[in-house]
């Protein structure tokens, strides 16, 4: 993965603390008062241009760096660290007039007008070389700039287009996967509802049509895409590698919703992983969301440091509202990124402007300026991270060392969305993120991975919503097994192989012969319908008709038209157990068939206390070890720990009182 040897490192001496900063939309008065606050504030390093295009290059091959000569400067001399931005997520007026073929083009074939972001052909030579061409020239001009971190390619990358660049790309992505036009009708089954292919340039993008389309079809559309992206962002990777020796380059993946690219991809290519991390709540919940992001994160660099590069400070806008954050949640969301491996934690954006799409967005430094909640908590969140300085350390190996491993595929979720499944209330998301949530609050740390990763470093392995899965993946899963891991298989997992073809032999079919079951018949729920079962658990969304091949019945559905029949397995399987689950259970149930399995596979908390809303994760920084404790409940509660106070020095040995919302650090013996 990112960890290759000889890949630049991001290897800062304190944890980073700053944010988004764009001095090309203020006047240099600004930027004086800026200095001084980041100061004040802590900050030590900013992310500088994202979407600044139109300021470095007014008119096709016009530039003007001026200002961002001055920026350079002057946040190097107050010592603080830039990560510079490519602006291509963001073309400016002159290409876009210049080379409409290099709009967006929706499914329905309308082209998206200019005036936004993100409205760019990722397949049109124009917008590529455009964007090749202002990565070279900021390569060469910034390429050894003293100033410079770190390179962030462009941002979020994630925009999909159905243009006919796009369509002349993805036959040629077709013709490389399939070889011949044969083997593309028979992966896509093109004899159903006529759609046999004779000829190359029949085959079309899967765009707005009159009934459902094709899911196969649907689903290359949405593998090739994710590979366009990464061309995208490869273009530029290898001049700035040319031009700037040495420095680590990124780019930000935005979590966890934002589906346009295969986040293994991306990651293998970044020489650290960044995201960008908006929960969509506060408190427990939230808590629960950012702890979900920060492991998947990690797990995409193979648990090497990463970078969370956004987040909201102490405002945050939700479906439409603008919201202040309780206080107190910005640190704690900043030192739980830290915990499960951050080398710091970054802000969207630094000051709040006062024009423009995004003017009521989140910002360390509020409308109302210095003397406000907003910016006392801003300082108050650099301070904590000056003070946790030493976790910036590099370790040895991971940052973090999970037992516990959930699956988390692309492939797998693109499938989910295909609309021609049993229910539309599957959902990849929620079934990933109920899974990480009870185990979250069962106080244990999870990885994530692919079924074709090297399993051996967990000794528990959970297969949620894996409804597609390749025959590798599978062995691997079972070698995993039989080795003496545990598995856990959710419903509907191992149903699909790779070309979306259902398994034969009933569902769940690649993995029944591991599970010791036959899946004969699917029974979703109406929406809102819950099934009991006979351990005290309930249900909802699916249910189907279980037997058991081999298998023991852990629990069974007690009320509905399944009464009496299997709805929780449990197999031996060589050295190892498999199990599995039917239905999709409500959080107190899962908790509750997990934590056994948990514990007879070896897992128990992190510390006796974490669990239920108190965060704690045992984090590796240089040749030390560290216990991160948070309290995001609204009760004092306990946790038994030892160690050393990082803030104060003091010595705790047994129990530690937390205060809601209380956090501590410990350094290890
Ligand atoms: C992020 C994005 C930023 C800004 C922010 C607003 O996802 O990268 O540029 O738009 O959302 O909250």
């Amino acid at each position: 993965m990112n960890q290759g040897l000889g890949r630049p490192r991001l290897r800062p001496t304190s944890l980073l603390f700053g944010g988004d900063y764009n001095p090309d939309q203020w006047a240099p008065a600004v930027w004086a008062e800026d200095v001084r606050l980041m100061a004040r504030a802590g900050v030590n390093s900013a992310v500088v241009g994202p979407f600044s295009w139109s300021s470095m290059e007014p008119r096709e091959g016009e530039y003007r760096f001026g200002w961002l000569d001055d920026a350079l400067e002057l946040l190097h001399a107050h010592g603080i660290g830039v990560i510079l931005s490519t602006p291509t997520a963001s073309p400016p007026p002159w290409f876009s007039l210049a080379h409409p073929d290099g709009l967006t083009t929706r499914a329905d074939g309308i082209r998206l007008q200019h005036g936004s972001r993100d409205t760019y052909d990722p397949a049109s030579p124009a917008y590529r070389a455009a964007a090749a061409r202002i990565a070279q020239v900021l390569g060469e001009r910034y390429g050894r700039s003293p100033a410079l971190i770190a390179w962030h390619v462009h941002n979020e990358y994630g925009t999909v287009s159905f243009g006919p660049h796009v369509e002349q790309a993805f036959r040629a992505w077709l013709h490389e996967r399939y070889g011949d036009l044969d083997e593309l009708n028979r992966a896509w089954h093109t004899a159903f509802w006529s759609q046999g292919y004779s000829d190359w340039s029949e085959v079309m993008l899967p765009g707005r049509t009159q009934y459902l389309d094709n899911p196969t079809q649907v689903l290359d559309f949405r593998r090739f895409s994710a590979d366009l992206l990464l061309d995208c962002f490869e273009d530029q990777i290898s001049i700035l590698r040319r031009e700037s020796p040495g420095v680590p380059i990124t780019t930000n993946l935005i979590l966890p919703t934002w589906l346009h690219y295969d986040h293994w991809a991306f990651a293998s290519r970044c020489d650290f992983v960044a995201i960008d991390h908006y929960p969509d709540a506060d408190g427990i919940e939230g808590a629960a969301q950012v702890a979900f992001g920060a492991d998947l994160a990690r797990s995409l660099g193979s648990g090497s440091p990463w970078l969370l590069m956004e987040q909201a400070a102490t405002i945050t806008v939700r479906d439409g509202k603008m919201l202040p954050r309780p206080s107190g949640a910005y640190a704690r969301s900043s030192l739980q990124h830290v915990a499960r491996g951050s080398l710091g934690a970054l802000t969207f954006q630094w000051r709040a402007p006062y024009a423009g799409a995004e003017s009521f967005h989140s910002s360390m430094l509020p409308h109302a300026g210095e003397h406000t909640r907003g910016f006392r908590e801003t300082v108050g969140t650099g301070a904590m991270l000056t003070a946790l300085g030493d976790l910036a350390a590099a370790p040895e190996g991971p940052t973090v060392r999970p037992e516990v491993a959930i699956t988390w595929d692309p492939a797998a979720w693109w499938a989910a969305e295909t609309r021609t499944l049993p229910t539309d209330d599957l959902s990849f998301l929620r079934t990933v993120q109920g899974v990480h949530r009870a185990v979250w609050n069962l106080g244990r740390t999870v990885d994530f991975v692919r079924l074709d990763h090297d399993l051996s470093p967990y000794r528990v392995v959970l297969v949620p919503s894996q409804i597609v899965l390749a025959p590798d993946q599978r062995a691997n899963l079972e070698r995993f097994a039989r080795a003496g891991g545990t598995v856990v298989v959710w419903y509907f997992s191992g149903t699909f192989d790779p070309a979306l073809h259902v398994v034969p032999g009933g569902y769940s079919g690649a993995l029944a012969d591991l599970l010791g079951i036959r899946v004969l018949e699917l029974h979703p729920l109406p929406t809102g319908v819950t099934v009991l079962l006979t351990d005290g658990g309930a249900g909802s969304v699916w249910a189907e008709d279980l037997h058991l091949v081999g298998a023991e019945a852990m629990a069974r559905y007690e009320s509905g038209e399944l009464a009496g029949r299997p709805a929780i397995t449990r197999r031996a399987v060589g050295a190892g157990v498999a199990h599995y689950i039917s239905t999709e259970l409500d959080d107190a149930s899962l908790q509750r068939v997990l934590e056994p399995i948990l514990l007879d596979a070896g897992c128990g908390p992190d510390a006796e206390g974490a669990g239920d809303g108190v965060e704690v994760v045992r984090r590796y920084a240089g040749d030390e070890e560290y216990l991160v404790c948070i309290n995001h409940t609204a009760a004092t509660r306990t946790v038994e720990c030892r160690g050393t106070d990082l803030l104060t020095g003091y010595v705790f040995d047994g129990p530690v009182t937390l205060l809601a919302g209380a956090t501590l650090v410990l350094r290890q013996a």
